[in-house]
């Protein structure tokens, strides 16, 4: 008789692609006719982006997901600690899922067996993360959540037959602008009972240089995935868009503290997008903004927390005081 348990395959509950694909075709046919032009980055991270944005993880010049596993490997048995029962550990924007396996390890170490709801928008990085997880942790539970933040917070609101932990990592939170912030980690919020914990990352102020080559690396890696948005309309929606022909560039404005990334058309031209019957000009130098990527002091995360309605519960920085993790508590 075969001994070997066999494992769950965790389950998957996953959006309509066909809408997500839609939804696609429209912001891309409203942001290449505005001015001026821009891109939704929530579109970044399909398969390959998703791949290409492990490969920035892992560059010196990136220095955020170093700092951030810096502060979870300190403190994970302390976070661990504060939940004394069973929890749910859902985590919003879980990509590979690399840095929760810190809090994973964690809490399986205190209590024995977790609940872990993975939400991310790429599906396959999700089964892939997943699948990965339930190999190397057989005791955990995985409910696995193919979505954007807005579906998310549905899931984020069913989760509630345990106390959870809802994680919020790699400063994804500096992708929105300093009022959405506050509202979207106020709708989290809404979903969280007294005993319910929000761990956010917020990556910090800092200066200039280091800023701009964390998002402008020397191998040309956030380049790659800057440009991959392009690559996909190509592969997606019939696009012409020869990439040789627009150039990535990062740049720091200080007073609004964020890293603004673009992509500059190098020459005077036209392209087509098949699927949308659309022809797109571009002047040369003319960007398309592609993303932000907002900056906190100190002061502006107490500000964020007070507009959200939470309470900075524990805050801890990494030893260069480069990055902040910060376990909010709904007031
Ligand atoms: N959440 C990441 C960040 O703001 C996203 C990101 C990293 C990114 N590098 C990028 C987005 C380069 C666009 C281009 O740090």
């Amino acid at each position: 008789m075969p001994t070997a348990r066999t494992l769950k395959r965790p389950e998957l509950i996953a959006d309509n692609p066909d809408e997500h694909l839609a939804a696609f075709a429209r912001d891309v046919a409203a942001g290449l006719t505005a001015h001026p032009k821009c891109l939704s980055c929530c579109y970044f991270y399909d398969h390959q982006g998703s791949l290409l944005f492990e490969e920035i993880c892992q560059l010196e010049e990136y220095y955020l997901t170093r700092a951030e596993r810096e502060i979870l490997l300190a403190r994970a048995a302390e976070i661990a600690a504060l939940f004394p029962g069973e929890i749910a550990l859902v985590e919003l924007g879980s990509g590979s899922a690399t840095k929760t396996r810190i809090l994973i390890e964690a809490f399986l170490r205190q209590r024995g067996a977790l609940r872990y709801v993975p939400v991310d928008i790429s599906r396959t990085m999700l089964e892939e993360s997943t699948l990965a997880l339930r190999d190397e942790y057989p005791e955990l539970e995985i409910v696995a959540v193919a979505a954007e933040y807005t579906q998310g917070l549905r899931h984020l609101a069913a989760e509630s037959a345990r106390p959870k932990l809802v994680l919020w990592l790699g400063s994804n939170i500096g992708n929105f602008d300093r009022p959405e912030a506050a509202r979207f980690l106020r709708q989290v919020r809404e979903t969280m009972a007294p005993c319910d914990r929000l761990l956010v990352g917020v990556d910090l102020r800092k200066e200039a240089v280091v800023l701009e080559r964390a998002y402008d690396d020397a191998r040309g890696v956030t380049a790659q995935f800057n440009l991959n948005l392009l690559a996909r309309i190509n592969r997606e929606m019939g696009g012409h868009f020869d990439l040789a022909m627009f150039r990535h560039r990062a740049l720091y404005d200080e007073e609004m503290g964020r890293v603004e990334m673009y992509l500059d058309s190098l020459v005077d031209q036209q392209v087509r997008i098949d699927r949308l019957g659309l022809e797109v000009s571009f002047a040369a130098g003319e960007p398309i903004h592609t993303e932000n990527s907002y900056k906190y002091s100190g002061e502006e995360i107490q500000a964020l927390a007070r507009s959200a309605g939470v309470r900075i519960e524990r805050q801890w920085f990494d030893g260069a005081r480069r990055f902040s993790v910060n376990l909010l508590a709904p007031e």
